[in-house]
């Protein structure tokens, strides 16, 4: 796994947003995954100013978001589908028609989410991924215990995670209920790039990376994706033990080498 510790949320952005760059790069018509929240947005960021100075190319890509919550219109300002187009879609000038996001008012939920697994397929997979964590280490909507098996499919959201987007919702108001990407649909993207910050995460961050692989800590799964990059500020970092070794890996790098 590649650990990237930065010395601000820009540089974390920045990063990110370079490995992304370089994995769409790979074929004219990639496909990227999108994450909803506080965390990729200042990736997105750098991501237009790639878009807006010619240096990325998005005219032909595809998306498919990670995650919705169930019983929330697209029109709804709190549902992911909305999320992602004023995040996303519109800012940098993506064609909506090349967005899909889980539908969570599909009358027949299974049917909708395999309908979904298919489209990622016959889009010939995600080339790029982009992750956040949750405080319980989380990655989309796979909670704790989610099988490293899993597709996409409903799932029923921890009290944590209402409890840390109440900030949206108003507490008490928060979705039961998500259907999102599995962890086997997540794992098989081309590059994975998690990025978190603050001290919150710094708990969810060690386990993910250094803990044992367990589906207590969904993002633990990383460890086995052969092209896995997490991207850190230092207080999200704060509590990796092998945080010398991860600063070393970066900045004794031979010219032109770059680690996985
Ligand atoms: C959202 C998603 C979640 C978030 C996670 C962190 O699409 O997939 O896994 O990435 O809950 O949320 P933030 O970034 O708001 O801290």
């Amino acid at each position: 796994m590649e650990v990237i510790i930065c010395a601000s949320e820009g540089e974390v952005a920045t990063m990110a947003a370079a490995r992304i760059a370089e994995a769409l790069s790979r074929r004219p018509d990639p496909v990227m995954g999108l994450a909803t929240g506080s965390s990729p947005l200042g990736t997105y960021a750098k991501l237009k100013e790639r878009v807006d100075s010619g240096k990325l190319d998005l005219t032909r890509a595809r998306f498919f978001a990670l995650d919705e919550y169930i019983g929330l219109p697209p029109s709804d300002p709190n549902s992911y589908a909305e999320t992602i187009r004023t995040t996303f879609t519109e800012p940098l000038g993506v064609n909506p028609a090349q967005v899909r996001v889980p539908d969570g008012m599909a009358a027949d939920i299974d049917a909708a989410c395999d309908a979904y697994e298919a489209a990622i397929r016959d889009a010939g997979g995600i080339d790029a991924q982009i992750l956040g964590i949750g405080s319980n280490g989380h990655i989309g909507f796979n909670e704790p215990g989610s099988s490293f098996a899993s597709r996409t499919r409903p799932k029923t959201l921890t009290a944590t995670t209402r409890a840390d987007n109440a900030r949206f919702f108003g507490e008490g108001r928060v979705p039961t209920h998500c259907v999102t990407q599995g962890l086997g649909t997540i794992m098989d993207a081309g590059r994975l790039v998690l990025t978190a910050t603050g001290a919150k995460k710094a708990a969810a961050v060690a386990a993910a990376v250094e803990g044992p692989v367990t589906a207590m800590c969904p993002a633990s799964i990383l460890q086995f994706h052969r092209y896995a990059t997490v991207v850190v500020d230092e207080a999200a970092a704060s509590k990796l033990q092998l945080h010398e070794y991860y600063r070393d890996t970066f900045d004794m790098l031979p010219e032109g080498y770059r680690p996985h």
